[in-house]
């Protein structure tokens, strides 16, 4: 049965989509069928297609009563909208439909069926005055339909550890064990200190669950409220990823609300999870609430909000929709570090490549061919023939418009061994912090991927090793790309159009 609150949505959703014309909408990032969106909820893949749902609000470009919009993809590129999934229409989460994720669970009538886990917000009274608790919801469906179930919520405030707060409680991943035949919970908290933590919940079958115990906690060093948790095992360590809010910005951690991975051990029989180290998982403006599913070729993959909320609140929105993905990451591991490539699905839309190899930079130069807003450029930088660079920068999305000169500038300093990323210029006006830094532990060649789209860049340093992602409000006509050394440098470039979707409609690249 769908509820009134729920058709509502869906029939404003249909009406609204015709009028955001493609051209207003990134050529291969996510966007909202239409209104607001901000986390990546329930990635998964079902019935032999990939599934991405996302927080929604379809009625306006800002954020409101949650609901979950949906789309499908059978190359985690050109996306299909399903009609929105949920709709905040119950007692229990009245108040919203947050954040949570999907598993696919055993059904004997069907085969299978999509389990979304969510977290609602629920009003209550408390000696008269009214209150809030978040609660973990469940809903079963066939891809297209969901029914929330007789039974929620599925974990209440009774099933939390002492002290945790019953208000920030939110965010469900959950993950099936093969080995175990059972489903794991992780979900965000807030513990007695006001500090965040995750707690871990199992279940036989999907809807009851049990409480384990805290996986990892803040303990006052890693932002308060522990929001969006992933927790994963990748080539013989486990990672825990979060979004924590209220950083201190120091060090790696350059956003009040960033999105960091904690690399421990986890004991599989025990539920301990040791950590070892903490990481910044992007050094750029906007990047939050990852969330990662598992292909069925057994990728790892990753996508995020391309957006920060410090940010999202300043930003104007013309075109109808508000919110971006992140192009979705293959993950893997290196030297201990989590290591992003977008999915190589990316590769098939790669058009007329511009390829050169060995240009000598000394000082200021554009080369032919290489320019645009909507591309895949891979930049490898060698110190020159004669001698080396001290310094080298990349400024793209370049240009002067009404006498205003406009860039995004990136730029390797080579001795101090700092790579920065700067849209002070870049018409974007907002940014407390302007330039986004980062220390690189490598010394000699260095490489740039630049993922531009519309209004967006993603930067992937030394094959994945860092990430850099912002979105970019400069005029589409900024369209310049410079390459600048100071000493003499020695570039090779690789450069490619993006298709718009491969769908014979809209083969054109952008
Ligand atoms: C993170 C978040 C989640 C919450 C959702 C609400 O961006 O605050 O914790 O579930 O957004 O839209």
């Amino acid at each position: 049965m769908i509820s009134e609150k729920l058709q509502q949505a869906r029939d404003y959703e249909r009406e609204k989509e015709a009028a955001i014309l493609p051209e207003n909408r990134p050529v291969y990032h996510f966007t909202p069928l239409t209104g607001w969106m901000n986390d990546p909820n329930g990635f998964s893949w079902y019935q032999d297609r990939y599934h991405l749902f996302y927080q929604y609000f379809p009625y306006t470009t800002e954020w409101g009563p949650m609901h979950w919009g949906h789309a499908v993809s059978e190359d985690l590129l050109k996306w299909d909208f399903l009609p929105a999934a949920l709709a905040p229409d119950q007692p229990y989460d009245v108040e919203g439909c947050w954040s949570g994720s999907a598993v696919e669970i055993p059904d004997g009538e069907t085969g299978s069926r999509q389990l979304l886990i969510y977290t609602g917000r629920e009003p209550f009274f408390n000696e008269e005055r009214r209150e809030i608790r978040q609660v973990q919801c469940l809903a079963a469906g066939d891809g297209r339909d969901y029914s929330k179930w007789d039974n929620n919520p599925v974990i209440t405030s009774a099933d939390l550890p002492e002290g945790a707060s019953i208000y920030d409680f939110r965010d469900p991943k959950v993950w099936r064990d093969e080995e175990e035949a059972c489903y794991y919970m992780a979900v965000g908290s807030r513990a007695a200190d006001g500090h965040g933590q995750v707690l871990l919940y199992r279940s036989r079958n999907g809807f009851q669950w049990d409480y384990l115990k805290v996986l990892d906690a803040s303990r006052g060093k890693i932002g308060s409220m522990w929001e969006c948790p992933d927790f994963f095992e990748l080539e013989g360590s486990a990672f825990l990823l979060l979004s924590p809010q209220d950083m201190v910005q120091e060090g790696e951690f350059q956003n009040r609300h960033g999105n960091v991975y904690i690399k421990g051990i986890y004991d599989k029989e025990k539920h301990d999870f040791i950590r070892q180290e903490v990481h910044a998982l992007d050094f750029g403006y906007d990047f939050y609430a990852a969330q990662t599913m598992q292909a069925p070729d057994g990728r790892r993959i990753l996508i995020a909000w391309m957006q920060a909320w410090e940010n999202a609140r300043t930003r104007e929105y013309v075109n109808g929709w508000a919110g971006m993905m992140t192009v979705p990451r293959e993950l893997s591991v290196k030297d201990g570090y989590l290591i992003q490539t977008p999915v190589r699905e990316l590769l098939q839309r790669r058009r007329n490549p511009v390829i050169l190899r060995r240009v000598p930079v000394s000082g200021r130069i554009r080369l032919e061919g290489v320019q645009g807003r909507c591309l895949d450029m891979t930049v490898s930088v060698s110190p020159g023939w004669k001698s080396d660079y001290d310094s080298f920068e990349i400024r793209f999305a370049e240009g002067e418009i009404k006498g205003q000169y406009y860039a995004v500038i990136l730029r390797y300093d080579k001795k101090e061994g700092l790579i920065t990323l700067d849209r002070s210029v870049s018409g974007y006006r907002d940014d407390a912090l302007p330039v986004r830094r980062l220390k690189v532990d490598s010394t000699g060649q260095v490489k740039f991927r630049l993922l531009l789209d519309r209004y967006s860049a993603e930067i992937f340093v030394n094959d994945g090793r860092y990430t850099l992602t912002s979105v970019l409000e400069t005029d589409q006509a900024a369209e310049g790309i410079s390459f600048i050394s100071e000493g003499d440098a020695e570039i090779s470039v690789e450069k490619y159009e993006i298709a718009h979707d491969g769908s014979a409609k809209r083969e054109a690249v952008c």
